[in-house]
């Protein structure tokens, strides 16, 4: 059943994913060479409770951490713990809040200090496809137009898109319906309906689409160990198309 969300909930769900996208904003600078991954969680909780959030993730299934943190061919939950971070890394930072009773939910993939050419065109192309997914994002577009989109443009550069983990409504709870698949067909699927409020989070593989959960129970890494990308927003549809909600706030903290 997917909840839909009258606009004072949509802007409740903007003051929770706007401080999603200042968390990432601050963590920013933070992702160097010899930070560990276990002291960007520790900063990212700090940041979201003295902005007057909760961390959506801590508790979450029993996930013991306030992010997820994936480094190189780590695609997403990776655990934050004593790993230093290294010039040439990626790392993919995955952040939710929750806070008066609604969640907002986002990612990016940061590079550690210089990158190849071939890593950055991975980041560059995974949010670009992030971002055409979004664009088809408007009341009466299917669901199927988003997946579609999100697939071809990471495949038109060579690169495979995860299936098995997907994107969600979002809202009260932190995975509502609908599932958003990162591929699939043009014009099929759920009607997209103004008050609809969308986690879409392309998961995009330098090599194979295949992925493989670590013994932690948690670290989703690529089946053949490439490199792999995750940008995520939080994105509510309207009758004039998407209204992303997981921005940074202008005025800042
Ligand atoms: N952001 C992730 C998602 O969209 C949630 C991470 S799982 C958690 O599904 F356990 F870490 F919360
Ligand atoms: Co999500």
């Amino acid at each position: 059943m997917i909840r839909l969300k009258t606009p004072t909930e949509v802007e409740e769900i903007r003051r929770s994913a706007g401080l999603v996208a200042d968390t990432l904003e601050y963590l920013g600078p933070h992702v160097q060479p010899g930070v560990t991954t276990r002291e960007l969680d520790r900063l990212a909780e700090a940041f979201i409770r003295q902005n007057g959030g909760v961390p959506s993730f801590l508790g979450y299934r029993g996930y013991k951490y306030s992010i997820c943190a994936s480094v190189n061919d780590e695609v997403v939950h990776g655990l934050p713990g004593p790993r230093a971070l290294k010039e040439g890394d990626v790392i993919s930072i995955d952040v939710g809040v929750y806070r008066n009773g609604f969640h907002g939910d986002a990612a990016r993939t940061f590079p550690v200090g210089p990158i190849r050419l071939d890593a950055q065109k991975l980041l560059d192309v995974t949010r670009e496809s992030l971002m055409r997914g979004v664009a088809q994002v408007k009341s009466g577009a299917r669901l199927g137009d988003v997946s579609a989109a999100i697939q071809a443009h990471a495949e038109h550069h060579g690169f495979s898109v995860v299936r098995s983990l997907v994107g969600h409504g979002i809202g009260r709870d932190l995975h509502e319906d609908p599932q958003i698949p990162n591929f699939g067909r043009a014009g099929v699927g759920v009607v997209l309906k103004t008050g609809m409020v969308l986690a879409i989070e392309p998961m995009v593989n330098a090599g194979g689409w295949e992925v493989e959960t670590l013994e932690d129970g948690w670290t989703v890494v690529s089946a053949d160990s490439s490199l792999a990308a995750h940008f995520e927003h939080t994105v509510a549809v309207t009758e004039d198309g998407p209204d992303i909600l997981s921005l940074p706030t202008t005025r800042g903290r």
